[in-house]
C-alpha cells in the first residue's frame, strides 16, 4: 500500500539578492518525502541544503514554487497560520542546541506546548513520553546547562517531539557531537521514525546518510539524485544516464 505523502515541492526557487547579485539558492527544487521516512538532504557547502530546511520548516519563504504539506500548499497560508502550522506539524533539531540553559529539562519541553494550550496533566504526560522516548526519563527535573552535549541534543530532539508533528527537521543535528553521541543521536531518531514520525535532516557525514532511508543530493541548488543510498559508489550522474539513454546506447 502506498504511504501517504507528507511533503512535496514543486518547482521550488529560491533566489537571494544581495545588491546588483541574485544568488539561485535554489532551483526548482522537486522532492517528495512519505510518511515515516527519514530523509538525509546532502551536498556540498553551499549547495542549498539550509536553505530548503529552512523553507521546509516555513522559516523562510520562498521565491516561486508549491510546497504541499499532506496535501495543502503551505506557502500560500498567512502568517498566522503558519505559526500555527509549524507549531503542530513541525518539530525542529538544529546544530546548536538552543535549549534554555538556566531552565529545567521539563520546562524546556513544556514550552511548545504551552503555545499549543494543552491542558497541565496532558502537557506533563506529554513530556513524560518524549523524554522516554529518548531515553532521558532520569533527566526530568536537571538543569539544561547541566546535560552532557548527548544529552542537551536529546532533550532537543524530545523537545522536537513534544507536540508529536508529522515532521522533524534538522540541520546538521549532530554538527556538535562526537561519535559515539552522534551514533546515539542518529539511532534515536531513527527510532523515531520508525514510530511514525518522518524526519528530514541535512548531514555532511556519509554514516549519518547511510543511516538514513534515502539521500536527497543538491549541487547548486538543485536535485541531482533522490533515490540515492550512500554505498561509496560515485554519484549517479542523472545528465549523462539521459545522454546514453537518448543515444540509444
Ligand atoms: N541570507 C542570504 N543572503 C544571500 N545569500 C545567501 C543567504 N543565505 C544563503 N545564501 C547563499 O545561498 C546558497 C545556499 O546556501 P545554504 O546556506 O542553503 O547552503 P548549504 O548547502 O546549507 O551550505 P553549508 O553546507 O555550508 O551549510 C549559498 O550560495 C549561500 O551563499
Ligand atoms: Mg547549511
Amino acid at each position: 500500500m502506498p504511504r501517504e505523502t507528507i511533503i512535496e515541492t514543486r518547482d521550488l526557487v529560491k533566489d537571494y539578492v544581495d545588491g546588483h547579485n541574485v544568488i539561485h539558492a535554489l532551483d526548482q527544487v522537486d522532492i517528495k518525502v512519505e510518511a515515516g521516512e527519514m530523509v538525509a538532504i546532502m551536498g556540498p557547502s553551499g549547495s542549498g541544503k539550509s536553505t530548503l530546511m529552512y523553507i521546509l520548516g516555513l522559516l523562510q519563504p520562498a521565491t516561486s514554487g508549491i510546497y504541499l504539506f499532506k496535501g495543502q500548499n503551505v506557502l500560500e497560508f498567512s502568517p498566522q497560520q503558519q505559526a500555527h502550522f509549524r507549531n503542530m506539524e513541525l518539530g525542529f533539531v538544529f546544530q546548536s542546541c538552543d535549549l534554555l540553559p538556566n531552565s529545567t529539562v521539563y520546562e524546556n519541553l513544556e514550552l511548545p506546548l504551552i503555545y499549543a494550550e494543552s491542558d497541565h496533566s496532558t502537557r506533563r504526560k506529554k513530556i513524560l513520553d518524549a523524554l522516554e522516548r529518548v531515553g532521558l526519563s532520569h533527566r526530568v527535573d536537571h538543569w539544561a546547562n547541566r546535560l552532557s552535549g548527548g544529552e542537551r541534543q536529546r532533550a532537543a530532539i524530545a523537545r522536537a517531539l513534544v507536540n508529536t508533528p508529522s515532521l522533524i527537521l534538522g540541520d546538521e543535528p549532530t554538527g556538535q557531537l562526537d561519535q559515539k553521541n552522534t551514533e546515539i543521536v542518529i539511532e534515536q531518531l531513527r527510532e523515531i521514525a520508525g514510530q511514525g514520525f518522518t524526519v528530514v535532516l541535512v548531514t555532511h557525514e556519509g554514516d549519518i546518510g547511510q543511516a538514513c532511508d534515502r539521500i536527497i543530493r543538491l549541487r547548486d541548488g538543485r536535485v541531482v539524485d533522490e533515490n540515492g543510498a550512500d554505498n561509496g559508489q560515485p554519484e549517479p550522474n542523472p545528465q549523462l544516464a539521459l545522454t546514453l539513454a537518448e543515444s540509444g546506447r
